[in-house]
């Protein structure tokens, strides 16, 4: 089972920052999960729509110049980073999961990977794009076919498996609250894999290999890493 760092090591540093991001790797993480958004026509590596919780800044990330969120610091001094920042940092030494927050930044961040399969290092197969909007999926992957897609559910409809095979999703991330067997088999059965979020307990850790998932995302991935060590 892979284990994704979820927002970075966000359990140990500030939620998608190049240190959070940095540490991920030193743990040995096999991916990592970022989420982006566009601000000012630059693709920002951030998760809310308001900086008051992550930042020392207050109002809308879309309501603020590049300039204003360079300033801003999150705990530990870090900034916001961009997509590209974040992507010369990993330089393809483990996989990352770029969760597109709306539809308006979809476009510019597929060129950003395409940037960083041509200059930094990347394989197409290393990149995961992931949203809710699964419509938006399909369009990119008609585009962009040689990157991996993940249909993201919060809910778990019926056809949920069914959907994401037919849009040409290689996984489905769902909440480990809606996990279930059956949805595993249906999953597996269609070639997908299943990724599940967010979880940080060790004996779910365990439980969740032991039950047949393919990844999870963790805040603690240091932890998940040393429960999943042969002994
Ligand atoms: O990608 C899995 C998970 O990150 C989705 O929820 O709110 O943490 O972005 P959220
Ligand atoms: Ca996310």
């Amino acid at each position: 089972m892979q284990v994704f760092a979820h927002r970075g090591a966000s359990g140990d540093h500030p939620e998608n920052t190049l240190v959070a991001i940095e540490r991920a790797i030193q743990f040995d993480a096999d991916g990592i999960e970022i989420d982006v958004q566009l601000a000012d026509d630059q693709v920002m590596v951030f998760h809310d729509r308001w900086l008051h919780r992550t930042t020392n800044g207050i109002g809308r990330l879309r309501d603020a110049s590049f300039e204003q969120l360079r300033q801003l610091k999150t705990g530990g001094d870090q900034q916001i980073p961009t997509l590209l920042e974040v992507l010369d940092c990993i330089r393809g030494r483990c996989q990352l999961n770029v969760e597109l927050k709306h539809k308006e930044v979809a476009g510019p961040t597929l060129n950003a990977l395409d940037f960083a399969v041509a200059q930094l290092g990347f394989a197409p197969e290393q990149l995961i794009v992931s949203s809710f909007h699964h419509r938006l999926l399909s369009e990119l992957r008609y585009n962009w076919p040689q990157y991996n897609y993940a249909g993201l559910t919060a809910s778990v409809p019926l056809d949920l498996a069914e959907f994401a095979q037919r849009i040409g999703c290689s996984a489905i991330h769902i909440d480990v609250a809606n996990l279930d067997d059956d949805l595993i088999d249906d999953a597996h059965r269609r070639g997908l894999q299943v990724r599940v979020y967010t979880v940080d307990e060790v004996d779910d850790v365990i439980a969740l290999q032991a039950q047949g998932v393919d990844g999870i995302f963790t805040n603690f991935p240091s932890r998940a890493i040393a429960a999943l060590k042969p002994i």
